[in-house]
């Protein structure tokens, strides 16, 4: 008889999500359920509010996506308004934006994704000569890679170990026989993963130069962005340059070299299709260089038909609440049996507090993942070389991305052409400063705007999709409504059955040790999850969401 997995809470993610699995006699995920296990409500707050302050509000709804959420408010607002902003302010959101794609990207994999792949008990085995020639394999130029290096590196485990302080490391499933690294590639990552946290620190900055700060920037506004004094300071561009030029290094000679290397060694897991979803992706590009080339591509791709891309159409979208913990868009709770113990997903029951958004009809995979296919597919020339270098070197084909170990390969080839053409965008500002464009705000007068008016804003953020929709009247924030990255992913079904990508991803996979699921870890780690951002309410008739006592 097979049997049921729950992992509740998944760590390693922001936010709180439980998986449910139905594992069969062979221990192969016959049926999955992913829940949302944290209520928000920022769009509570939200309401009554001058729009001009849902940028700050809305960057609240997340600690991580903090930058993402407040340029979604604001460039919401600006649509209700229709104000145009500035070239200048534009970059510099660009700026800010890529900045923290880079950040957002390495720091996932090192810190929040590689402990799946790496066994740090095995990577003490390690020989630093052997492990120097290994580095030697990926990279011309790998980084840190000396000999007394690696030798200090496993001087400083052995004590760790030893003293029975793991730290960060304590209750691994280290000695799994889902890692199939050997000690050398084990201590090459692992090097990366300490060289990767220096690397968070001053990626920051660089987030922080236009930012003012970082989490939480300051520096964005309806209208355009308040950064004047650090456009014009020559000191802070070159600050900006030199750290992406610093991050490029780490990405080109540690980053990439390390995810041809997990290609290279889970070709099996690869070729099997192990973490692929339904198929169905979905990406609205953005970020323009200039007026015929941009960073992404828009584009939709059902089940893997590669040889037809379809254009994004927003009126597709819609949203579903038929399995989610609402009742006509009202938070609706119902995972408690009477005796206070937690209910397990069924078939017909609601199980989530992610609400279910679906793109004609269909459940869609977001993210890196989504963006670099679309974008090779419809010829973006400037990602193409990207894709078919790395491609070339592991002797992958394009479907191959579409796995897990794949959808981590895209979010390092996305980071690496982003290090490459961010210099673009920072030429663009100096030239316009050249030319005495330095405008850097829309003009408009507040009391003359419309008093009743909406807005939608779609962005292409580190993990997907983000749209914002605000709805205005007396100049008050009436309505407020966000569709994150993660709510796609990680949607609950519908009424049809259809599953999202977190729960399609899952199935066929197969554990080793139904105590120790690491194997389904690594599925949903790979993309990202971040669950803060993803539960979000909507009431289309602008009735009170809930009223709360105090
Ligand atoms: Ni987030």
């Amino acid at each position: 008889m097979g049997k049921k997995i729950v992992i509740d809470p998944i760590t390693r993610i922001e936010g709180h999500l439980r998986v449910e699995v139905e594992v069969d006699d062979n221990g192969v995920v016959e049926e999955a359920y992913v829940s949302g296990q944290l209520f928000r409500g920022i769009e509570i707050i939200l309401k009554d509010r001058d729009p001009r302050d849902a940028g700050l509000l809305a960057g609240r709804i997340c600690g991580v996506c903090t930058n993402s959420h407040f340029r979604g408010a604001v460039e919401a607002v600006e649509s209700a308004y229709s104000i145009e902003i500035p070239k200048n302010a534009e970059i510099i959101r660009d700026l800010i934006a890529m900045a923290l794609f880079i950040q957002d990207h390495v720091v996932h994999f090192y810190h929040l994704h590689l402990l799946d792949f790496v066994d740090v008990i095995s990577a003490l085995k390690a020989v630093p000569s052997k492990t120097t020639k290994e580095a030697h394999r990926y990279s011309d130029k790998p980084f840190r890679n000396s000999h007394t290096h690696y030798e200090e590196l496993l001087e400083k485990l052995g004590k760790f170990v030893k003293a029975g302080r793991l730290g960060p490391f304590s209750n691994g499933y280290w000695g799994h026989s889902e890692y199939k690294l050997t000690p050398e590639q084990n201590l090459l990552l692992l090097s990366h993963y300490f060289e990767a946290l220096e690397f968070q620190r001053y990626i920051s900055k660089a987030i922080a130069i236009f930012g003012g700060k970082t989490p939480h920037p300051q520096s964005l506004v309806v209208g355009g962005v308040t950064s004047v004094a650090d456009m014009l300071n020559v000191g802070r561009l070159n600050d900006y340059i030199f750290t992406i030029k610093r991050a490029k290094e780490f990405i080109d000679r540690a980053y990439l070299p390390d995810m041809k290397l997990l290609c290279i060694a889970r070709r099996d897991d690869i070729k099997a299709g192990i973490g692929r979803a339904n198929g169905n992706f979905l990406s609205v590009g953005g970020y323009d260089f200039d007026k015929t080339q941009r960073v992404f591509c828009s584009g939709v791709i059902y089940r893997h038909q590669f040889d037809k891309i379809y254009e994004f159409d927003e009126t597709k979208i819609t949203e579903e609440v038929d399995r989610a913990w609402y009742k006509e868009n009202r938070p609706f709770y119902t995972d408690l049996n009477i005796d206070g113990t937690l209910k397990t997903a069924k078939n017909s029951d609601k199980y989530s507090w992610v609400k279910a958004p679906r793109y004609n009809g269909n459940t869609m995979e977001t993210g890196p993942l989504a963006r670099v296919l679309i974008s090779y597919l419809k010829e973006n020339r400037l990602i193409k070389t990207f894709v078919d270098e790395f491609l070339n070197d592991t002797n992958l084909e394009l479907i191959d991305l579409s796995t897990t170990v794949g959808r981590n390969a895209s979010r390092a080839i996305e980071t690496g052409y982003i290090c490459e053409y961010i210099f673009k965008l920072v030429s663009r500002l100096a030239q316009n400063i050249k030319y005495y464009d330095l405008d850097t705000c829309a003009k408009y007068n507040f009391n003359s705007l419309p008093k009743e008016t909406k807005g939608r804003s779609f962005l292409e953020v580190p993990r997907g999709i983000l749209s914002h929709f605000i709805n205005i009247e007396n100049q008050k924030i009436k309505n407020y409504s966000v569709i994150a990255p993660t709510t796609w992913n990680a949607t609950p079904k519908d009424l049809s059955g259809a599953r999202g990508a977190y729960e399609e991803a899952l199935i066929g996979v197969k554990l080793e040790d139904s105590s120790k699921p690491l194997e389904v870890l690594k599925v949903i780690h790979s993309f990202d999850p971040c669950l803060a951002c993803a539960v979000h309410i909507i009431d289309t008739k602008g009735n009170d969401l809930s009223k709360y006592k105090i």
